[in-house]
């Protein structure tokens, strides 16, 4: 039976980081056993506060029995072309290329050369994470004194509140009330955890323009 670890840092919707000691652990998980692991890294480059991306491919012996899953969607700002790239060893591609040929039938071939075009530049691979990390930092600037309480985020472009102080309504139901009357649109975080009661957290994309983030700011205080 083969078996399968999926693993995603930086995390969407949490924003946290894998480091070095879950690393070890993931290593004494899948020592001595064929797992295969799953690395969602597209937000590799999203990463904050002096953190080194965790990559599957810096390890030669986790990069052995892992498919690495990137998004051009991430790193270069066209989240909507929906063109990523999956990396592995020549044996499990193998495997992988007969599944994908009936799940993706095509992908639209002038996105694919201008992204190979821009990826030929290497622009602006460095400046992404600096570049989120300031509009981490307004959003969360801005949210100070409010009754949304931060969780911490070193990566992604995704923030967690907890409005715990603010109501007991379920996540879903607070976002909702929300979006309708306060205009400000949030995602629930309970459709991604398989526990009962989700905790009351709700999560916010801050990919935003600075006055866009001002302007939700200015509602959630309200609230
Ligand atoms: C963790 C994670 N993996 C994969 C994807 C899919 O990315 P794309 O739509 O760019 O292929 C997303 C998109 O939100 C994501 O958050």
């Amino acid at each position: 039976m083969l078996r399968l670890v999926s693993i995603n840092s930086p995390q969407n919707p949490t924003g946290s980081v894998l480091g070095p000691a879950d690393i070890a652990a993931l290593r004494d998980i899948v020592a001595a056993t064929n797992i295969v692991i799953v690395s969602d890294e597209v937000y590799e480059h999203i990463i904050f506060d002096g953190l080194t991306h965790e990559s599957m491919a810096r390890y030669p012996d986790l990069a052995a029995r892992s498919f690495i899953v990137g998004s051009f969607g991430k790193t270069y700002h066209v989240t909507g072309w929906k063109v990523g790239y999956a990396v592995a060893p020549s044996a499990l591609t193998a495997e992988f290329r007969k599944v994908h040929q009936f799940v993706t039938f095509s992908t639209h071939t002038p996105t694919q050369y201008a992204l190979a075009d821009f990826l030929a530049a290497r622009r602006g691979l460095a400046e992404l994470g600096p570049f989120y990390e300031a509009k981490r930092n307004l959003f969360l600037r801005l949210m100070e004194g409010s009754r949304f309480r931060p969780l911490p985020c070193h990566g992604s472009y995704f923030q967690l509140l907890d409005y715990s102080a603010i109501s007991s309504e379920s996540d879903a139901d607070f976002a909702i009330r929300l979006t309708r009357e306060y205009g400000v649109a949030s995602i629930p975080t309970s459709p991604f955890l398989s526990r009962e009661r989700a905790p009351l957290v709700l999560r916010f994309c801050f990919a935003k323009k600075e006055e866009t983030l001002e302007a939700a700011a200015e509602r959630l205080q309200a609230v």
